[in-house]
């Protein structure tokens, strides 16, 4: 496939496609129900955001294929392949916090993520990149930050949906708290990584996220300098779930990295 077709027209598109979106998320009611479990929840809006993004998606490109978080929605065997969380933080959208955004990659099978939206309508945020293009905020470029590890803030959490992770989850927390500057727990970890991206905080760990949770943050995240790691050091799968470290600088994220390596020798998963 050329790479003429991620043009920066292509990224408006997506863009205006994502804000028409985000009107299903916003000032109407919904219904929350559970799903695997009273923790895990999905919400009527998350299943009108998917299905008018999957619509407006595959007539922008015909003939690509779709990874989603709802309705075992999925279809890899397409070149190019929009990996879609409606809305990320459904936790906090179901209780009216407004960290939750809707997250689309688009990534090519053999390449991954190339192009990645991020939009928070509560925050007022949208975060961009197309790959080799650098990052974006509302337009404007973003950087991470070059601080320390000491001087860190860790975005992590406690495993919601797999609590049998979780004391591991807090023994590889408490240590890096014990390093660094202070830890918060956001509940979304596109808004996440879209933070780290932007020099807001400096450090990243999730035991297991699917890759609806950071294709596009993944993106966004390096081309605003900063690194993205599964348990191997590798670039997390786009295909199945993945222990997720991320840090603004390589070293820091070595450095977290092996914090991990110190509580687990293999992925419990
Ligand atoms: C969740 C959020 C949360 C993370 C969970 C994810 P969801 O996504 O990203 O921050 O801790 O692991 O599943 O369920 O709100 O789409
Ligand atoms: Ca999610
Ligand atoms: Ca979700």
């Amino acid at each position: 496939m050329s790479g003429s077709i991620i043009s920066e027209n292509t990224l408006q598109s997506v863009i205006s496609i994502v804000k028409e979106a985000s009107s299903l998320m916003v000032g109407k009611g919904y219904e929350v129900f559970e799903k695997d479990g009273f923790a895990n929840l999905v919400t009527s809006s998350d299943i009108a955001v998917q299905e008018f993004l999957t619509g407006r998606l595959s007539e922008l490109l015909p003939g690509s294929g779709f990874i989603c978080e709802e309705e075992d929605f999925h279809d890899t065997s397409k070149e190019l392949i929009w990996i879609i969380d409606p809305i990320d933080g459904t936790a906090n959208y179901s209780r009216g916090i407004a960290d939750c955004c809707i997250s689309v990659a688009l990534a090519k099978k053999d390449e991954g993520p190339v192009l990645g939206v991020v939009y928070s309508p509560a925050r007022g945020e949208l975060y961009s990149a197309i790959k080799g293009g650098g990052a974006f905020l509302n337009s404007k470029p973003v950087h991470v930050s070059d601080r320390p590890f000491e001087n860190g803030i860790f975005c992590c959490a406690m495993s919601t949906y797999r609590k049998e992770f979780a004391k591991t989850c807090s023994d590889i927390i408490y240590d890096v708290h014990m390093q660094s500057n202070d830890t918060r727990r956001w509940g979304s970890a596109a808004i996440e990584l879209c933070l780290l991206a932007s020099g807001f905080v400096e450090l990243y760990f999730e035991m297991r996220l699917q890759p609806w949770d950071y294709a596009a943050g993944a993106l966004i995240l390096s081309e605003a300098g900063g690194c993205i790691a599964s348990f191997d050091g590798k670039a997390p799968s786009l295909y199945a779930p993945s222990l997720v470290v991320a840090a603004n600088t390589p070293g820091n994220l070595q450095r977290l990295l092996g914090i991990v390596h110190d509580h687990m020798d293999s992925l419990p998963y």
